[in-house]
């Protein structure tokens, strides 16, 4: 069945729910096929509720029979739910529902992977369970009885009582049903012990299929390091007997933070030298640290309706950022998230699917997981923390947790609790939440008679729906640095709050080189022309890691943008600047790779089209390359020094430091690759002992244009393995001539590994296809067509993966003409397609605009 007219839901809409919930039991009876759900549920009515009709949600149920306080009754059952007449108070609910798991591939509600059971149900699976108030504010006591012939049986909360066949769970934390999990299978346990500072001791376990037992090691001792910092840091102890993480291979995200019971794609969880990545590893850390921090800041406060998803997802992925830099180091974790924000979170904002931190509307609530609600949404929690402090922060943080604890809460709740325990007036601030697009500050200054004046103006460009913006509160970090490189004036938090503001800084000798925007203090884009010899001190050295990084990055830019316009060889002033930082000891060797690693094609696309230029795809990847082998060719004998100084001896070790020396060492090894037909990397995929090392030495053949025997042996030895083998398909693409960049996905496809229900071999391809900018938009729109194929194929099985590769098409406008025609034409098709889900239609429509 299907809705015949997708609604829009409206923030602006809502309204409390007419009937609470005090309990729920639900008792499973598993079975591929024919699954029954037999629900009981304590309903109330709301004395502050709004509805008058007593309104449950269910989709694809196959209602049995139901009814109320014990007499059967016949509900009105439309496509989306269940209508029915209730007494005037307290009732219990009695349903009992068939579901088809095996025939689930949607991968939402109660599905199979790989043989087990599992579900998934944020933000609105469990509707797809049984009937239910399916919405964050209802907020309920689970009890949960499983019947089926598998090993393991595990709900959320702390097991109750099992047998042969069967197990009951309760949890006493009342959740949403959008936090409600199960998990049947032949599973085992990686299992540990945690005792809180509160003194609870918690039994830990991290439930795999049985060949990925000894992968499992490292995210619990990632868990073990979460649990202890969101003591230490945020006074958060954990609050039930057990926690378990459950890995499983089919999933349309990363993870979930289900209550007690973390589901995680298992790309996001299982870690093992000879298969992971440095990469992987603090992807992984970061992720299960995402999860377990979810449990105060998403499930002890939840958000009370999904308009409010940054209430969760900002301040979770802040929390998990904020953990990487306390292990890992910041500077270099704070240039990491700039990049991701740029590539990922500016990008949406400058385009058709641009939306605010908080949106006003939906028509399918799946489609707002983006960049910009959890990392956007987290930059807007560090720029409070900005303004009113760390002490401040602290303060409100403890308020926030006192305060609504239990509670489903919006943005208007969190904001209060800062003013309450700091006084300062956010009501601009809160702009930042409902207000699209990426605020421009251009810098202009002047120095006379020993003051200088830093002016700032700042503007945000129009985005769908919202052609005038206002001036916003924006916390400008700004430092000021002689002639020489010394620091004249220190870091000084800078609030704007005007569309144009003047700083003035008196009495100095010379006229000085501002550092703007230290340490990346507000999501903008800095319009700063500045000259590359004051960029060359700011680069050697401001005393702000990530402007240093940032002066460099300017830099880099400009020597790309000159060769794409111009064909310009790179200023020696440039190369001069990064063989200094290359040759830095005194600098972490991640940091000075930071430096080395060259802005992204995209990257290049972005600031030609910030100049009004329309980008080349194919000229810029010719034009990146030039780039790279010059580099290569001033820097080589200093490259070849740091590649033998920075190779790690002894056996692998995931932990920062010498990762960082690894990603040194295989960011030279690119360039020295450029120069020495693939010599050392040769040798080092021959000898590599870890994933990191092999897979960056096939990285650099395959950019080459070598390394087909390398790839063909890695096949060879990684064919058992999924998660690598995602990797294998994924590399190949990546790195592929753009002229063979779609024949090369394409062939894969017809592989007899591509297994294209899986999401993580989907988009192993076809993110890769679409991530390959200049391989991507060639010119015939094969590109184009390949993926529209596939999407059209995907999209009856998977709505939510289809609609989120759909974003491929978002940067349609920034192309030429012939571009966006073969484009529009790609997505049209998508768009005429019979019974296009709700997802897919929702995205290709606001992509066309
Ligand atoms: N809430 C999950 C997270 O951020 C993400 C997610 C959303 C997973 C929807 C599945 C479905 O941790
Ligand atoms: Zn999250």
């Amino acid at each position: 069945m299907k809705d015949s007219a997708p609604q829009t839901v409206y923030l602006a809409d809502y309204a409390a729910p007419g009937w609470l919930v005090d309990s729920v039991h639900l008792t499973f009876r598993l079975d591929p096929e024919t699954t029954r759900v037999v629900s009981r549920i304590a309903f109330r009515p709301n004395p502050e509720g709004t509805q008058d009709r007593f309104y449950l949600d269910g989709e694809n149920l196959k209602l049995i029979g139901a009814t109320i306080d014990g007499q059967p009754v016949t509900p009105e059952i439309t496509a989306t739910g269940l209508t029915c007449p209730v007494p005037d108070g307290p009732f219990v609910w009695e349903a009992d529902v068939e579901i088809a798991p095996a025939a689930n591939t949607a991968l939402d509600g109660l599905y199979m992977s790989g043989g087990m059971y599992c579900t998934q149900c944020e933000a609105e699976g469990f509707r797809k369970i049984t009937y239910y108030p399916d919405r964050p504010d209802v907020m309920g006591i689970f009890s949960v009885r499983i019947e089926g012939d598998m090993p393991v049986l595990l709900s959320n909360g702390n097991p109750v009582a099992s047998g042969d066949g069967w197990a009951e769970w309760h949890d006493p934390w009342p959740k949403p049903a959008y936090l409600f999990a199960l998990v049947a299978g032949d599973l085992v346990a990686h299992s540990d012990r945690f005792t809180t500072t509160e003194g609870r001791d918690v039994a830990l376990n991290i439930w795999v299929r049985p060949g990925d037992l000894d992968k499992c090691a490292f995210g619990m001792a990632a868990l073990k390091a979460s649990m202890v910092w969101d003591e230490q840091v945020y006074g958060r102890a954990y609050d039930l007997d057990l926690f378990n993480i459950v890995a499983v291979d089919d999933f349309n995200m990363g993870a979930m933070e289900n209550k007690g019971l973390n589901i995680f794609n298992s790309s996001c969880v299982l870690a093992k030298s000879d298969t992971s990545t440095d990469a992987d590893f603090e992807r992984i850390e970061a992720i299960i640290a995402h999860e377990y921090f979810h449990n105060w800041t998403g499930n002890r406060i939840t958000c009370r309706d999904w308009f409010q998803l940054c209430l969760k997802e900002g301040l979770t992925v802040f929390r998990d950022q904020t953990f990487t830099g306390d292990l890992r180091g910041h500077a270099v974790k704070r240039i990491d998230d700039a990049l991701t924000l740029r590539a990922r979170q500016f990008r949406e904002d400058a385009g058709p699917l641009a939306h605010p931190v908080r949106p006003a509307s939906f028509v399918e609530i799946n489609n707002f997981y983006t960049a910009t609600v959890y990392e956007k949404g987290a930059e807007l929690v560090g720029m409070l923390k900005r303004l009113v402090g760390d002490d401040g922060y602290r303060a409100a943080l403890t308020l926030y947790f006192d305060r609504h604890d239990g509670q489903a809460a919006t943005i208007e709740d969190w904001l209060q609790c800062f003013t309450d325990a700091t006084g300062r007036d956010l009501t601009q601030f809160a702009l930042w939440y409902a207000q699209a697009g990426t605020p421009q500050i251009t810098v202009t200054d002047d120095f006379v008679d020993g003051t200088y004046h830093l002016t700032l103006a700042q503007m945000t460009p129009p985005t769908p729906g919202q052609p005038d913006k206002q001036p916003l509160h924006i916390p400008v970090a700004v430092g000021l640095l002689a002639p020489d490189g010394s620091e004249v004036v220190p870091t000084r938090m800078l609030e704007m709050t005007q569309a144009r503001q003047t700083y003035t800084f008196a009495d100095l000798a010379a006229r000085p080189i501002p550092s703007v925007l230290r340490d990346f203090s507000a999501p903008v884009i800095l319009n700063h022309t500045q000259s590359a010899a004051d960029r060359g001190v700011l680069l050697a050295h401001d005393s702000d890691p990530f402007n240093r990084w940032e002066a460099g990055r300017m830099l880099a830019r400009d020597v790309l943008l000159a060769a794409v316009r111009d064909g310009k060889a790179p200023d020696p002033a440039y190369l001069d600047g990064l063989r200094a930082t290359l040759t830095d000891d005194q600098l972490h060797p991640a940091f000075r790779a930071r430096i080395l690693a060259l802005p992204s094609e995209q990257d290049v696309a972005d600031a030609l089209v910030r100049a009004g230029e329309t980008p080349d795809p194919e000229r810029i990847h010719s034009a990146r390359r030039q780039v790279r082998q010059a580099i290569a060719t001033a820097l080589d004998a200093q490259m070849d020094a740091v590649f033998a100084t920075m190779q790690v001896p002894g056996p692998y070790d995931p932990r920062a430091e010498d990762a960082g020396r690894r990603t040194l060492s295989n960011t030279v090894l690119s360039y020295l690759t450029l120069l020495d037909a693939g010599h050392r990397a040769a040798a080092q995929y021959e000898g590599a002992d870890n994933m990191t090392q092999q897979i960056a030495a096939l990285d650099c053949l395959l950019d080459i244009g070598a390394g087909q025997e390398a790839l063909a042996a890695f096949r060879a030895q990684w064919q058992g393995d999924r998660l690598v083998m995602d990797k294998w398909f994924g590399l190949q693409i990546a790195r592929s001539d753009p002229a063979e960049t779609v024949t090369r996905a394409e062939s894969l496809t017809r592989d007899p590994a591509f297994d294209w229900k899986n999401p993580n071999r989907f988009r192993s391809v076809f993110g890769a296809l679409a991530g390959h900018m200049a391989g991507f938009h060639r010119q015939d729109g094969a590109g184009y067509d390949l993926l529209a194929d596939w999407l059209i194929k995907l999209d009856p099985l998977n709505p939510q993966t289809t609609a989120r590769m759909v974003t491929a098409f978002d940067a349609m406008a920034r192309y030429d003409a012939t571009r966006q025609e073969l484009m529009r034409a790609a997505l049209t098709r998508i768009a005429r397609t019979p019974n296009l889900s709700r997802d897919t239609t929702e995205m290709v429509a606001r992509i066309l605009g």
